[in-house]
Formats: structure tokens, sequence, C-alpha cells
């Protein structure tokens, strides 16, 4: 199956982490579907991907994170591009810096979990089947390193909301040990942002979506954790040393 005829959906496509790897499978000659909640945000992606690539991204809006809102999704998703091939979940947020927990409410946790574990949960359950025999299809989860350590002072939940991805994702590993597609997560130990907003220590997230799509496209592997912390990695990754 060649690129032109695989189908990737990013769950998260239109926010930092997700929109690289976007423009990135794109321009490696993909097909791409994004679901995000805002049209504003879907907009902007539109216009950040290469023009020439641009009739090949579908974009819906839609919330994943709600089983009935991801089945409708799915539905309206198989109508208009036919298949998933691939699935790359990128779901979650950049940041959070709310402060130490005695501060925090019941309401700040609940909105933590449900952004980075409930909808990475409901859109796996939702998404998953379509793509699970096939040995030529892929589903790949991005997670951050927040969810080991606490990165700064007032970051805890973060932590808490990283660390429940990250035992997620090992879950379905050790759950799942054979399985015909290929199941990968890209852990990243370090800050991404655009090229704009880039700070020493920081990953482009152009960079980042180039090692993701070279992971997609050569599915050689399934059940590995690939370890991203600097730039080096990923070029690790793209020349394909990492696996
Ligand atoms: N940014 C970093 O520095 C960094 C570093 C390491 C790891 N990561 C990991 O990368 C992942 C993405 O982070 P990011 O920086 O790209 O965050 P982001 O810019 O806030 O984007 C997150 C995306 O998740 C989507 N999302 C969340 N809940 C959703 C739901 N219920 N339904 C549909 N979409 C939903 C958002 O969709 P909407 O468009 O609908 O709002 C948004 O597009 C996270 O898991 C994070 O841990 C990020």
């Amino acid at each position: 199956m060649s690129n032109s005829e695989r189908v990737v959906l990013v769950l998260g496509g239109a926010g930092i982490v997700g929109s690289g790897i976007v423009k990135a499978l794109l321009d490696k000659g993909f097909r791409v579907a994004v679901i995000s909640r805002d049209s504003g945000r879907l907009e902007k992606l539109r216009s950040f991907v290469s023009p020439d690539t641009r009739e090949q991204l579908t974009t819906m809006v839609g919330n994943v994170g709600s089983e009935e809102e991801a089945e409708q999704a799915k539905q309206a998703l198989l109508k208009e591009v036919g298949k998933v091939t691939d699935v790359v979940s990128s779901l979650g947020f950049s940041w959070w810096q709310g402060g130490p927990p005695h501060t925090q409410s019941l309401k700040d946790l609940h909105w933590v979990i449900d952004t980075l574990l409930y909808s990475t949960f409901v859109s796996w359950k939702t998404f998953f089947p379509l793509v699970r025999d096939d040995p030529e299809r892929t589903y790949t989860f991005i997670t951050g390193g927040a969810g080991e350590k606490l990165l700064m002072p007032g970051t805890g939940f973060l932590t808490v909301g990283a660390a429940s991805a990250l035992a997620f994702c090992q879950v379905l590993r050790e759950e799942y040990p054979e399985l015909p597609c290929k199941l990968n997560q890209v852990r990243i130990d370090a800050g991404v942002a655009s090229p704009d907003r880039m700070t020493p220590g920081y990953l482009n997230h152009l960079d980042l979506g180039q090692a993701v799509a070279a992971l997609v496209e050569r599915r050689n592997a399934s059940h590995k954790v690939v370890n991203v912390t600097s730039a080096d990695d990923l070029k690790t990754v793209i020349q394909d040393k990492a696996l």
C-alpha cells in the first residue's frame, strides 16, 4: 500500500504537536483526517499545511472524547474518506501550571484526566477496530515525559494526567501482546513548540512531525516505546535507527 492509498487519522491534529505531524504526513503523500471541537482551529490548520497538499486533508468538527460523538465522527469520517489505515493519537494539552494540589479542586483534576486520559481511551476504543486486524495498519500514541516527574512547582496535575496516559499505553501493550497492527508509543521528554515560539531545549513541532511521519510510514515494529528527548533523537528516528 503506497502512502497515497493510506489515510491517517490524527487525533489532536489541530494542536501544537498534532499539526506538525499532519503537515509532515501530507508532505510525504499520505491522506490525512483531523477531528477537532473547534472549527477555527481546523481553519488555521488548513492554512498551515503546504498548499499543494491541502486537498489531501479532510477536517471535521467533532469531539472524540465523548463515546457518542466519537462514534458519530467515525461514521461521518468513513463516509467521507472510505477507510482509516493509521491513527496517531496526540490528545491533551500543551502545558498546565495551576498550582500545588492543595490549591486545586476536584473539578480541576477531572478536567486534566478528561483531557489526557478519557479522550485517549474513548477515541482508542472507537477507532482502534478500524486498524487492529491488519498488519499494514498502525496506531501510534504521543505521550509526554511529564508523567514521570514534576516538571516544576505547580505542575502536579500535569504529571498526574500525563502519568495516566503513559500507564494506559503500557496496559495496551501488555493486554494485547499479539496484534496484527503495529501499536507504538512516542514518549517526548521535552517541550514542543512551533518555530516562532522556540526556546532552548524545545523541539520544533515540524521536526517532531517528520519523525512521527517516518515511523508511521515504516510500520516495521510494534509494541515499542520511542523515547525522544532531543533534536538528535528525532534525527535517529528519521534515519531508522530508533527501533
Ligand atoms: N507541547 C508540548 O510541549 C508537549 C511535550 C511533550 C508531550 N506532549 C504531548 O503531546 C500531546 C498533545 O499536546 P499539544 O501540545 O499538541 O496540545 P494542544 O496544542 O493543546 O493540542 C491538543 C489537542 O488535543 C485535542 N483534544 C483534547 N481533548 C479532546 C477531545 N475531547 N476531543 C477532541 N480533541 C481533543 C485538542 O482538540 P481541539 O482542537 O478539539 O481543542 C487539541 O487539538 C499531549 O499528550 C502532550 O502530553 C506535548
